[in-house]
């Protein structure tokens, strides 16, 4: 199959108080370009650490991960910084992802700088285009990130992502933070991008129905496992799993609406 990102067997245990905990335990699956997979599963069960292997913030005990025709956790210095561009991040708290006293226009220009997106006299308007791409426009550019709300700020957070030209998006509690009206507009906003633009993302939550609104795919963690998977309206409709069935029935509009 010929998928963006390949995730195979990967595991890690942690050691905690003299306990042995399997955080990831054969975990696998894949992304095809494009493609929008929900990653689902109750507090504890490998998310993050499954986030933060694709993202080489921590290495894996055991697995692969071809990611872009690459051996993505072989690759290292240049290659690996260069390939780093196609996979960008966007953390469930923007604040603490950027300087709070920094202006927007200068948390844009940094990708743009450092992985020479476009030419210098090209950054200005690059960074005004990445604002209109978010729904936000060029008056925010010399606004602080700290003087935003928490929906502006999560979309500048989506627009750095973005600025590099990524091939796959992995959000990991992107909305979790916000409230419920900002989370609507931004997930409509990430299935906008999706669509418009192809980005493939990786959406984690460990709530259902906010993966359910922006997948193509689900995939169900419990425990550092992969119990489930499958397209997003038969995970939410028939979930055949213990752990499925216990996210569905925490959202019981979900139960009754026609998806
Ligand atoms: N650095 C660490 N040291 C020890 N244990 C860890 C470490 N990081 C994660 N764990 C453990 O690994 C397991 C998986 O944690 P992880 O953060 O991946 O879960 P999660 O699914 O992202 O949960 P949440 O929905 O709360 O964000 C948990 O038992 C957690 O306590
Ligand atoms: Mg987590």
């Amino acid at each position: 199959m010929n998928s963006l990102l390949s995730i195979e067997n990967i595991s890690k245990g942690f050691s905690s108080a003299g306990r042995r905990i399997s955080a990831l335990d054969n975990v696998s699956l894949t992304i095809a370009a494009g493609e929008t997979l929900g990653l689902v599963g109750a507090s504890g069960s490998g998310k993050s650490t499954l986030s933060r292997i694709l993202l080489r913030l921590l290495s894996s005990d055991a697995g692969s991960i071809r990611f872009d025709g690459e051996d993505w956790l072989r690759l290292k210095g240049a290659a690996l910084r260069a390939k780093r561009a196609r996979m960008q991040m966007v953390f469930q708290d923007p604040l603490a992802a950027f300087n709070p006293l920094a202006s927007v226009g200068s948390v844009l220009d940094d990708p743009l700088r450092i992985h020479g997106v476009v030419a210098k006299d090209r950054r200005a308007d690059e960074i005004v285009t990445l604002l209109e791409r978010v729904g936000l426009t060029a008056d925010h550019a010399a606004r602080p990130v700290r003087a935003l709300s928490g929906g502006q700020r999560q979309r500048v957070a989506i627009a750095r992502a973005i600025a590099t030209r990524p091939s796959l998006l992995v959000l990991d509690e992107a909305v979790t933070a916000l409230d419920v009206t900002v989370r609507g507009r931004i997930l409509e906003l990430l299935v906008d991008l999706q669509k418009r633009e192809g980005i493939a993302c990786l959406f984690i939550s460990h709530d259902l129905a906010v993966v359910h609104a922006v997948s193509h795919r689900i995939a169900v963690m419990d425990a550092g496992r992969i119990v489930e998977s499958g397209p997003a309206a038969a995970v939410v409709a028939a979930p055949r799993s213990e752990a499925a069935r216990a996210l569905v029935a925490a959202v019981p509009r979900l139960v009754t609406e026609p998806s």
